[in-house]
């Protein structure tokens, strides 16, 4: 038994859990995923077959994932929507293979998955591909099904994910779709020159700043010593901070059992105001700076509802928000598309230290399986 123990905690390099030794893989996973695809300033995505006909008569873009990977689809909607002016629907892989979906031989299926077993998002891929969609995926396990039958397959280098939890495949599936999204603008002409080479310099310092971060895990592990004995928390924000939450909400009711929901900040007022209560914990994303002020105003009328309010915006608005905010966590600058990836980060870390606070069995969260390969 005591062998057994040396050997896992070898595997663990050190960490009590695979998942946080996976959190703190993310900016070598990450480096790992796009320098390779960039060259002299540029992305290549050579592998992908895709032509600048193929991109320009593109009629739509149409996600479908499940779980982590439907909201990393959840922001490549912003973020590819932004870049490329063309439409782009995210649909779990679930429905869409009972929806009849609208798909014609110039829609594009982004299919986005980690294991690339997964029973409804591979069923989903087929139909799509039935109806005549070309198929490019973002699989993490190489020669995995999704990956065979995809007409072309992007992979995340994230290396092996343990827990059940996903952290790092999230992270760079994400960066696959700022990959993507800078080599289709660049096929459209769709963003200017400055705007690309903008958005590609900060795509590069995402792993730096990400570290940052890490190094100041201990402020995400002392707001969790205190929130973690509340029963509900709901997560707000707004743009690709409404993104990020989703994700922020969905690890934290996986490993710590919290009830939580995320809300777009603005839907608030048409029903979940009515289950804030003096104690409820909101966390508050606003980065997006230019609806910094839009989500400070749901901000406050959760404040004068009773809710504690924990905020998380970039280190040049910390300070503003912190006026309205309970407590305030901050992220490096950066383009505001690519704030998911810095944001997503002290996330999974709140998950992370809540759970443990909790006493939960972090890598294997109960009713929850790595790869669901049943419907
Ligand atoms: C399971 C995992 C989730 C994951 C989802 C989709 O539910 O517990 O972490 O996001 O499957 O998995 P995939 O491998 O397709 O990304």
């Amino acid at each position: 038994h005591h062998v057994d123990w040396e050997i896992s905690a070898a595997e663990k390099g050190g960490y009590e859990h695979f998942m946080a030794k996976e959190i703190m893989e993310q900016p070598e996973a990450i480096r790992k995923t796009i320098s390779p695809r960039i060259q002299d300033g540029r992305v290549v995505l050579d592998d992908l077959a895709l032509t600048a006909r193929d991109v320009a008569e593109m009629d739509k873009l149409c996600v479908i994932a499940c779980g982590s990977s439907y909201h990393v689809g959840m922001n490549a909607k912003y973020i590819l929507e932004k870049l490329l002016r063309k439409p782009v629907e995210v649909t779990l892989a679930s429905e869409f293979r009972y929806c009849d979906p609208i798909v014609t031989e110039h829609t594009l299926a982004l299919v986005i998955s980690q294991s690339g077993e997964t029973i409804d998002t591979l069923a989903a891929m087929r139909e799509a591909k039935r109806l005549g969609a070309k198929v490019l995926s973002i699989v993490n396990v190489v020669g995995s099904t999704i990956a065979r039958e995809s007409d072309g397959v992007l992979y995340t280098w994230a290396g092996p994910e343990i827990a059940v939890a996903t952290t790092k495949a999230y992270s760079t599936q994400l960066a696959v779709i700022y990959l993507i999204g800078l080599y289709c603008a660049q096929l459209l002409g769709s963003i200017p020159q400055d705007e690309y080479d903008g958005i590609l310099s900060e795509l590069q310092a995402i792993p730096d700043k990400m570290e940052e971060i890490l190094e100041n895990r201990s402020d995400i592990q002392y707001f969790a010593s205190i929130y973690f004995n509340h029963p509900s928390m709901f997560f707000i924000g707004r743009n690709l901070d409404y993104a990020v939450g989703l994700e922020g909400s969905l690890k934290l009711k996986e490993i710590s059992y919290i009830h939580s929901e995320a809300y777009a900040a603005g839907e608030l007022k048409h029903g979940t105001i009515s289950l804030i209560e003096p104690g409820t914990l909101v966390v508050a994303l606003a980065g997006y700076g230019a609806l910094f002020e839009k989500t400070m105003s749901n901000v406050v009328e959760v404040k004068s509802r009773g809710a504690d309010v924990l905020g998380l915006t970039t280190h040049s608005r910390a300070a503003e928000m912190a006026k309205t905010a309970d407590h305030v966590i901050s992220v490096p600058d950066t383009h505001p598309l690519l704030l998911p990836s810095l944001e997503v980060v002290p996330m999974q870390l709140l998950a992370y230290y809540v759970a443990l606070q909790r006493g939960c069995d972090i890598d294997k969260p109960r009713n929850l399986a790595k790869s669901v390969t049943v419907e």
